[in-house]
């Protein structure tokens, strides 16, 4: 890391601001079923919540957001409801990507892109592409995205690279595995949210959410307003965070611990 990194890390790590947030964005369909209003009405609203969401990431100087948007077990739902996300992805990427870009927004699609039609394929590199030379905020959009194909795809990769002689066995470290997962060349998330009120992972972002600290709040995605984001911000912000050290060995270190 240069020294402008080790800065910015350790004044983030003072000012308490998460380096890396992640969100499982749920309850959708409640809050449009709560209007008596289609869910697909409730993903709509939803994509307004995203948002406002990355311009308050962008606002805060946060290094990357992940947001789940469609998991791998997603498919198992009605195929209407399922094609009608699709469009509403293509048409967020359509719409969103100059604004993203105008605000240095790097994104990045995470999950097996290959499950999806061919023209979103394509629309997904585009968006890519054009962000690609951003260097402020990484969104990170999960999206057929699962824990376990992570890090199957991770495995996978690794394996390859010994067949080929290219590495031992004996060298894989826990580096190794980081670095082929999806979520590459970023810091894993501190904060991990749920909204809708579920107390369960759904499978996302597995292995590097190791040490996130989790905040469940049972407020819906479509309602997940600035003030709420600035409530789960508080609650990180007065968390500590041990990485299995004692609390007097942290106090000592001010807190300022990572997890190496
Ligand atoms: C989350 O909202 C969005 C997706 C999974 C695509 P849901 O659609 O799961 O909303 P609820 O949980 O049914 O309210
Ligand atoms: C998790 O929400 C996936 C996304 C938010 C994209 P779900 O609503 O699909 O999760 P489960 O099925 O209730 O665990
Ligand atoms: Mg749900």
């Amino acid at each position: 890391m240069d020294s402008t990194g080790t800065e910015s890390t350790l004044a983030k790590a003072a000012a308490r601001i998460p380096r890396h947030v992640a969100i499982i964005m749920d309850g959708n369909g409640r809050w449009a079923q709560e209007r008596g209003l289609p869910r697909f009405a409730g993903h709509k609203a939803g994509v307004e919540t995203v948002r406002s969401v990355v311009e308050q990431c962008v606002m805060l100087k946060i290094e990357a957001l992940t947001l789940f948007a469609f998991s791998s077990e997603n498919w198992r739902r009605p195929a209407t409801e399922v094609s009608l996300l699709m469009d509403l992805f293509m048409l967020a990427l359509n719409r969103e990507v100059k604004r993203l870009k105008r605000n240095n927004v790097r994104l990045r699609i995470i999950g097996d892109h290959g499950g999806f039609p061919p023209k979103l394929q394509a629309k997904i590199l585009e968006a890519e592409q054009t962000t690609s030379e951003c260097s402020g905020l990484t969104l990170q959009i999960a999206a057929n995205y699962g824990g376990r194909w992570d890090l199957t795809q991770a495995a996978r990769n690794i394996a390859r690279q010994v067949a080929a002689g290219q590495l031992e066995p004996d060298a894989i470290t826990e580096d190794t595995l980081s670095g082929n997962l999806s979520t590459k060349g970023l810091p894993d998330p501190d904060l991990f949210i749920r909204t809708g009120g579920e107390q369960r992972l759904s499978n996302f972002l597995l292995w590097q959410s190791a040490y996130a600290e989790l905040y469940l709040t049972n407020v819906l995605w479509p309602d997940f307003t600035p003030a709420v984001f600035n409530r789960a911000l508080q609650d990180f912000a007065g968390r500590q965070r041990r990485f299995g050290r004692t609390t007097e060995q942290v106090r000592q270190h001010s807190g300022n611990f990572s997890d190496d």
